[in-house]
């Protein structure tokens, strides 16, 4: 059999990871700085988090949410302290567009409406509600395309109002950082008074933080740059550092039903050991604050390259802009340098996700080798024009 061929693939097998790093089966070593897209929260194989889930594997893997299970008790309870945001119930489920499905979808049970505001460039996931809400033509199927989405200017309110003025709006939906979209952070103004239209015009305000959520930003959330309540949180990629675990926060204002949302996997033991072992780790070794200052210390080191148009980011969620494509710069970084970084829809912008305790030392490997090439580049162009 062979596989659905759906992804290009880089010709790199890793067999191995440790920290910021992964080895292949040759065992040469490349730098991680992406994390198999942002999901690589507190470093590969970290001893903590494969001491946990090894115990917990050899004593029960999974059950159905037709039992107890203390495990989703302890993660919630944790979660609630370390986020800061105890008043909201958990939901648990195994990915992000599954985070975001269940999200609108109680945004539809809330209102009764079906109509949803996103942004441009905006990345939401690919199963059917969330792919809808997604700026991107491409990925929808026509069955995905049962609702009416409008995509406004991101950091911009100015059409939001009029449109949600017309009281036919369940959500609007925002990541806390645009990920893939090539790192796009909203204002804390804009944030707060999308929070003003919302209590006026009673829609329901979903945060998409499943990139730029688990303190990748510096902060647990990336919108609590802002002073706002959103009234849904999704979550995935960070919270279990690889093992698939997603989450939705919701509000207390809204109301469980028994059986009003529901998985089979979502929970489960072995998903649950995972987000614990990450958020005791998070805590332990002061990661939203390595976060804060390490991506402050990338960003200042990368101002010293002139070929960067722009920087942009918070914490260890980097996006750096050039005014050329980057797909060669990244597989020259990738095979020559072997350090893995991310694109972006954006062919200009580099996304750089870290783990989020990796070291100056890494960063300053990394600055060195982007300008060795950057440089070679130079080099190469100024050949051929005198050529
Ligand atoms: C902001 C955002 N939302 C949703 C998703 C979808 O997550 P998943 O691939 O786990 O379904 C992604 C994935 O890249 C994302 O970056």
């Amino acid at each position: 059999m062979n596989l659905f061929d759906v992804y290009p693939l880089f010709n790199l097998t890793p067999v191995r990871g440790e920290g910021a790093y992964i080895y292949d089966e040759k065992g040469t070593k490349y730098l991680d700085l992406y994390g198999g897209h942002a999901v690589i929260s507190v470093g590969h194989s970290h001893p903590h988090y494969v001491k946990q889930i090894q115990k917990q594997a050899s004593e029960l893997v999974f059950y159905s949410n037709s039992v107890l299970n203390p495990l989703q008790v302890e993660l919630a309870k944790k979660l609630g302290t370390l986020s800061g945001c105890k008043n909201y119930q958990l939901f648990l489920c195994n990915s992000g567009a599954e985070a975001n499905e269940n999200a609108l979808k109680l945004a539809s049970f809330q209102t009764g409406k079906t109509k949803v505001i996103a942004f441009k460039k905006a990345f939401h996931g690919r199963t059917s509600a969330a792919v809808n809400t997604t700026d991107k033509e491409s990925i929808k199927a026509p069955i995905n395309k049962t609702f009416e989405v409008e995509f406004h200017k991101w950091n911009n309110l100015e059409t939001v109002e009029e449109s949600v003025a017309k009281g036919d709006v369940c959500a609007v939906i925002l990541e806390g950082i645009q990920g893939i979209g090539g790192i796009h952070v909203p204002s804390p103004k804009f944030l707060e008074e999308l929070a003003v239209l919302r209590d006026k015009y009673g829609f329901v305000l979903i945060l998409d933080e499943i990139q730029s959520g688990y303190g990748r930003s510096g902060k647990f959330f990336a919108f609590q740059y802002a002073n706002i309540e959103p009234d849904l949180i999704t979550m995935a990629k960070g919270m279990g550092n690889g093992f698939p675990i997603a989450g939705v926060l919701i509000h207390p204002k809204f109301k469980p039903t028994y059986g009003l949302l529901g998985t089979t996997f979502g929970g489960n033991h072995l998903a649950c050991t995972a987000g614990l072992a990450v958020l005791e780790i998070i805590e332990k070794e002061n990661l939203l604050e390595n976060a804060e200052t390490m991506g402050y210390y990338l960003r200042q080191g990368l101002k010293e390259i002139p070929e960067i148009k722009e920087i942009r980011g918070l914490g260890l969620m980097t996006g750096i802009e050039f005014d050329f494509p980057i797909k060669n710069l990244r597989t020259q970084l990738l095979f020559e340098e072997k350090i893995f970084t991310g694109s972006s829809s954006n062919p200009n912008v580099l996304r750089i996700l870290p783990p989020l305790n990796i070291e100056k030392a890494a960063l300053d490997f990394f600055i060195k080798k982007l300008k060795t090439v950057l440089e070679n580049k130079r080099t190469t162009i100024e050949k051929i024009t005198v050529g």
